[in-house]
């Protein structure tokens, strides 16, 4: 052989390997599906859904069997005990959004979570009867199917009582959950309950009181959760407890319908949940702060990258512990906290070179004030209505507090208001008097059921749990598909950090970012904490592909499942 052969050779083979690792992955895809899709936290829920849109239902009727449905298989955070938001854009182009939000009871008080020395009594806003809000997701399933169903409530009701009677099979993951709360279970409750028992993998749940509690739902309308037997027996449950809810707080509840926020990110029109969730304006804050910079070129999870959304976040975080509460309540400057000059000014102080001190960091200065464990699931039907609904009991099945008589847990949402200003609360979110507890108020909550158009069309519906972290997983989730061209699964596989202006530091899931990156972003002053947040959100998304088809994204940190047709 001659050199001069035996060079080509070795130079054919560099260049053949180079070819190789050059080659772009095989993408990882979700489920994909030609007419539609559900997205759930629980593949029971999911399926129940997609069957109801199979059998000729739309969207916002299968929206209400897989809220129920949820209720049954994820006791965890699924619900009829707490409440939440669906953000939805209608196969017209219409877009709304509704708020199933707690409130807090008349008899609430600015102070009721403090002692006498002023102090926050550990517990109380979290554990028990004190901590629990006015439920509303019952108000807010009649309201979206009495104005946008189309199936009979029966034929949504009749599979979720016949999944509660049959039972559900406990998951690994479900398993682990409930043996990890059962000492707060046995805490929060006088007498035992259902899942105090030794679930294992695969064993099944029966719930009969709560197939009860549906079926009197069915005969008597919404009525019966907020009026009849059903609010009775809650009402009292609750005060027996020494909680503050009476029958006249359940009959004063109703859901409200309210407008979207609305704001436009490169080439996507972004339709997102306001006040009292916190979500749209936060996102619209990080999405404009963030679209001078050219991510896509900075590539995803590099240092730029990483250091231009932490310090967007810790500037919109800053805004919303200031800004933010019940609409109806306080006066939020919205249209100013989304302008770009506004938020161009915000960032105007921020440079690659070192992180800015999120003391260094207080809400913007806006002068005039203008006339925004938890669960999320995505559908999109065969007629191209596309929904978002996040609904939560706020901590991992709420209050602990469960009626066995009804069959359901109730929420602890009365921690997300403000106990005392500048005390963080269960997710480290300090507030402000904007989120100061009043009688009947609701509660902000970082909940962002988000729907994103392109080309004026429907591309994503998108949205998780995950309290303070939310907002961040949602917005890292789009920016994964539309800056980083990522599938659907990809983007909401792909690790993901958070940083929320207090505490100080970037939180990021474990030993899923390169050593060397965050030794990069520790010299530039930044904090990093891979201990606290082992799963930042958990989310569940349907991404319309160039051939309108679905992929859905399930997110693999929970039971999450993709079902459609
Ligand atoms: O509304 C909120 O922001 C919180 N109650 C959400 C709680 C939550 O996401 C917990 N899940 N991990």
């Amino acid at each position: 052989m001659s050199k001069h052969f035996l060079y080509s050779i070795i130079l054919l083979c560099f260049f053949l390997s180079c070819k190789k690792t050059e080659q772009t992955p095989t993408p990882i895809k979700g489920l994909i599906t030609k007419n539609a899709m559900v997205v759930s936290a629980r593949a029971e829920a999911s399926e129940i859904g997609s069957d109801i849109l199979k059998k000729g239902g739309n969207a916002f009727d299968a929206m209400c069997a897989t809220q129920l449905a949820l209720a049954v298989t994820y006791p965890f955070a699924g619900n009829i005990g707490g409440g939440g938001f669906m953000v939805y854009r209608k196969a017209n182009g219409d877009i709304g959004s509704i708020d199933f939000r707690e409130k807090a009871p008349m008899a609430a008080t600015k102070d009721m979570y403090l002692d006498e020395n002023g102090d926050v009594i550990p517990g109380k806003s979290t554990l028990g009867a004190m901590a629990v809000g006015i439920p509303g997701t019952v108000a807010g399933l009649f309201e979206v199917h009495e104005k946008l169903g189309s199936l009979p409530l029966e034929d949504i009701l009749k599979p979720v009582i016949a999944l509660a009677y049959k039972g559900t099979k406990v998951t690994k993951k479900q398993a682990k959950t409930i043996k990890k709360y059962q000492p707060l279970f046995l805490k929060a409750n006088k007498d035992s309950i259902i899942f105090d028992k030794h679930w294992k993998e695969n064993d099944v749940i029966k719930q009969p009181a709560l197939a009860k509690t549906f079926e009197r739902i069915l005969k008597h309308g919404k009525d019966e959760f907020y009026k009849g037997e059903t609010a009775k027996i809650l009402a009292k449950f609750i005060q027996d407890n020494g909680g503050i809810i009476t029958e006249e707080d359940l009959a004063k509840y109703e859901a409200k319908w309210r407008d979207p926020i609305t704001f436009s990110y490169d080439d996507l029109e972004i339709i997102s949940m306001g006040p009292p969730a916190s979500g749209g304006i936060c996102l619209a804050q990080i999405l404009k702060m963030l679209e001078p910079f050219h991510l896509d070129e900075y590539g995803h999870n590099s240092l730029k990258t990483i250091q231009a959304i932490t310090e967007a976040e810790r500037r919109a975080y800053a805004d919303r512990s200031f800004y933010l509460g019940d609409p109806d309540f306080v006066n939020i400057p919205i249209k100013t906290l989304i302008q770009e000059n506004y938020l161009s000014g915000r960032m105007s102080d921020f440079s690659f070179e070192k992180a800015t001190l999120s003391s260094a960091v207080s809400h913007g200065n806006i002068q005039i004030i203008e006339s925004d464990e938890t669960t999320h699931f995505s559908i999109v039907d065969q007629f191209g209505n596309a929904i978002a609904v996040t609904t939560t009991l706020n901590g991992a099945y709420g209050s602990k507090l469960y009626c066995s008589e009804l069959g359901f847990f109730l929420n602890n949402e009365m921690d997300d208001f403000s106990s005392k200003p500048g005390e963080p609360n269960m997710f480290g979110l300090i507030g402000a008097e904007a989120n100061k507890i009043e009688p009947e108020k609701r509660m902000l909550s970082s909940m962002t059921p988000t729907i994103v158009e392109k080309n004026e069309k429907l591309y994503m519906t998108l949205g998780t749990p995950g309290g303070a972290t939310i907002i961040t997983s949602v917005l890292q989730t789009i920016l994964n598909v539309h800056e980083f061209k990522m599938t659907m699964q990809e983007a909401v596989n792909a690790p993901r950090f958070h940083h929320q202006w207090l505490p100080d530091e970037i939180r990021m899931e474990p030993n899923s970012f390169d050593r060397k990156l965050i030794k990069q972003l520790e010299a530039l002053g930044y904090s990093i904490n891979q201990k606290d947040a082992p799963v930042i959100g958990k989310v569940d998304g349907i991404l319309v592909l160039d051939d309108n088809s679905y992929e859905g994204g399930a997110d693999y940190r929970g039971d999450d499942t993709a079902v459609g047709f």
